[in-house]
């Protein structure tokens, strides 16, 4: 940094490339910017993430598709739901043929979607309100309309301009690559009959991979990259990136070379502009996802492809093993690193990462009807997968806020929008936002057949049944329950930096989980099964440091305190009324460390009960017993602030609620 506090020229060497011919080719040219430090560069792991589509949210000019200008108008709605921030799919212009995800041109955006003045304001806005802006960077392949295509196929096959994409004579290359789009693409190559060549595609066949051996494709990336920082954007989603070289003799995914690639791009992104983060979109077993964290130097985060179809699976099977199995074969990261969890996004509920076994049993659990499945997986919204049973959508939520990660929600599973098998491809989980009971859901006021996509009009999940509007008027609604429930996380940096520790009852429909951060200690209970289970918890079988901890916790009566407090408590606390026939709790310590509970249905109940260890206050009650529990060796618990989560906003200066003890 030179002494007037710019960051200088110099290019780190990290961010170099060798081309073909042996040369260095700077990727990262003279750059002199002001420093933008973060006050936070975590601050990703604490965020709550929502996905949208531009084109879906909101129709500001009535011509049937979502727009930044109305998207702008939608802001307050994504405040007030208290997210921090928004993930947007692809808004550059393109075909349209793999939904934005084809680009024809990375540095402005789609004229549908308004103007460069329009995505201005609406960043200003956003940043306004505190919420960050992730964008897609499409790396691994561009739109066949896009220039640099357009260019290298008329090109010689010696050119430059040629090198920018990969082309064979024969199909017959990288023979065990595997083809992912296997219901629409039969080959990973396409003949070119301009260029009188083969190229290659990992996704449709209109959509050329581009070439990462040639230097000069990165360095363009990067300046894109830089493009969208300079507009105010907080991080990458780097989509399909396990594919980003091929070599003979491998299956192209995961090569050393494409981990290279992904260093450079970290290395000047962190350069250009600290503090902001790159998403991996990386869809692999847990070890080769972990290899996108690299050294805590590639991505800052990567979705946990492989946990999600198993909290299906576990749900299904109202059994805590195929989450615990596969949250046990998931490596450390790195401590500067975060898993993005989810459980739907715009694609299919992808089934890759199950065996085919696990694959046949999802398919046939969630996907009875062949329509709702596409590739490997299954083209469906959270609540029409949990057959529009709410407890089994709370809990399907509650698990994504309190497993260690940063959540995803995707948009309209906050008001359980359905979704439409009919439509093509992955279209029917892309239909409008529904937030009125009027015409076109309140998306648009246009001649309903000119919608980009028709609104859902089914009795159960229509926008006449499900829309923002009248949910906003019920604080028992979905989308009530799913406010309180982001304040909760929100209020404590133990769901997002915390440690997990399985506590393993006997009942294996209860799914215990321990999440710690610092001297913050948070017991989780989930009964995955259909019915009430009684569990008893063992709070003293661990042996390390932090177990012992909570071993010295539950022994020294707090083991009262999580019994008293239990299961129903932390339940009422998410519902804007105690579901009576449920309430009657049982949860009654025993001096070994144990406690017993009865745990309602599809519930994560205990969610929310948490200890802080403090010095100088006692552990008091909701109720009328505030007697201070001692808790050697520390000297003493803190009271609890709860926000009253009845009411549908915390209020700002709301008395602090106690969690009760004995
Ligand atoms: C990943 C995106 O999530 C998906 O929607 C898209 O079809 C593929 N990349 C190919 O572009
Ligand atoms: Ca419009």
């Amino acid at each position: 940094m030179s002494e007037d506090g710019s960051i200088s020229s110099t290019i780190p060497p990290c961010c170099s490339a060798v081309s073909r011919e042996g040369r260095v080719v700077n990727v990262v040219p003279d750059i002199k910017v002001e420093p933008k430090p973060e006050s936070d560069e975590l601050w990703f792991k604490d965020a709550i993430i929502y996905q949208l589509h531009v084109k879906a949210f909101g129709d500001s000019n009535n011509d049937g598709i979502g727009d930044f200008a109305g998207l702008t108008e939608k802001l307050d709605y994504l405040e007030d739901l208290g997210v921090t921030a928004l993930w947007l799919m692809p808004f550059y212009p393109s075909p349209g043929r793999d939904d934005g995800y084809d680009i024809s041109d990375y540095r402005t955006i789609n004229s549908d979607f308004g103007t460069m003045q329009d995505f201005r304001r609406f960043m200003q806005e956003a940043k306004r309100r505190k919420l960050r802006v992730i964008t897609e960077l499409v790396i691994n392949h561009t739109s066949d309309q896009h220039p640099w295509f357009t260019r290298a196929r008329r090109s010689k096959a010696t050119s430059d301009a040629r090198n920018w994409y990969v082309w064979s004579d024969t199909d017959h290359r990288f023979a065990e690559t595997r083809v992912i789009f296997n219901d629409t693409e039969k080959s990973n190559w396409t003949w070119d009959p301009e260029a009188k060549a083969y190229y290659w595609h990992r996704f449709f066949s209109h959509q050329p991979d581009l070439n990462y051996d040639n230097p000069r494709v990165l360095s363009a990336m990067i300046q894109i990259m830089r493009r969208w920082l300079d507009h105010g954007v907080s991080g990458f989603r780097l989509s399909a990136i396990p594919y980003l070289c091929e070599r003979e003799g491998t299956n192209n995914e995961n090569l050393p070379e494409t981990h290279a690639i992904i260093k450079k791009i970290r290395c000047a992104l962190d350069s250009y502009m600290p503090g902001k983060v790159l998403l991996a979109e990386a869809n692999q077993w847990p070890e080769d996802v972990n290899a996108y964290f690299g050294d805590g130097d590639e991505c800052h985060m990567a979705y946990h492809f492989p946990l999600m179809p198993r909290i299906y699976m576990a749900i299904a099977q109202e059994d805590r093993f195929p989450i615990t199995d596969i949250l046990r074969q998931t490596p450390d990261i790195p401590a500067n690193c975060q898993w993005a969890l989810f459980l739907r996004n715009h694609d299919e509920l992808t089934l890759e990462m199950v065996t085919d076994v696990e694959r046949d049993y999802l398919w046939s659990t969630y996907a009875t009807d062949p329509r709702a499945r596409i590739n490997l997986g299954i083209r469906r919204r959270l609540a029409s997968l949990m057959d529009n049973d709410r407890r089994k959508i709370e809990l399907m939520n509650s698990l994504l806020m309190s497993f260690p990660g940063t959540p995803i929600i995707y948009y309209g599973d906050e008001i359980g929008m359905g979704d439409n098998i009919y439509l093509g491809d992955r279209n029917g989980v892309r239909t409008p936002m529904q937030w009125t009971p009027d015409r076109n859901g309140g998306f648009s006021r246009c001649d309903p057949t000119r919608l980009y996509l028709p609104m859902i009009m089914d009795p159960v999940y229509g926008y006449e049944a499900v829309n923002v509007e009248a949910q906003s008027r019920s604080l028992a609604s979905l989308l009530s329950w799913t406010k309180r429930l982001i304040s909760v996380r929100k209020s404590s940096k133990v769901f997002g930096r915390g440690s997990l520790t399985f506590v393993r009852p006997a009942n294996r429909s209860v799914l215990v989980y321990v999440r710690q951060y610092e001297n913050e200690v948070v017991l989780c209970v989930a009964n995955l099964s259909r019915s009430a289970q009684a569990a008893e918890i063992d709070l003293a079988e661990r042996t390390s440091r932090r177990s012992a901890m909570l071993l010295t916790l539950s022994r020294s009566r707090l083991t009262g305190s999580f019994g008293s407090c239990s299961a129903n408590l932390m339940h009422r606390r998410l519902r804007s009324r105690a579901p009576r026939q449920n309430s009657r709790r049982s949860w009654s310590p025993t001096a070994g460390g144990r406690c017993s509970t009865a745990v309602p249905n599809w519930c994560l109940n205990a969610m929310f009960f948490r200890h802080f260890l403090r010095a100088g206050a006692g552990l008091q009650s909701e109720g009328t017993c505030q007697r201070p529990i001692s808790s050697a060796p520390y000297p003493s618990l803190r009271p609890i602030p709860i926000w009253d989560l009845r009411c549908s906003r915390p209020k700002a200066r709301a008395k602090p609620r106690i969690i009760c003890c004995p």
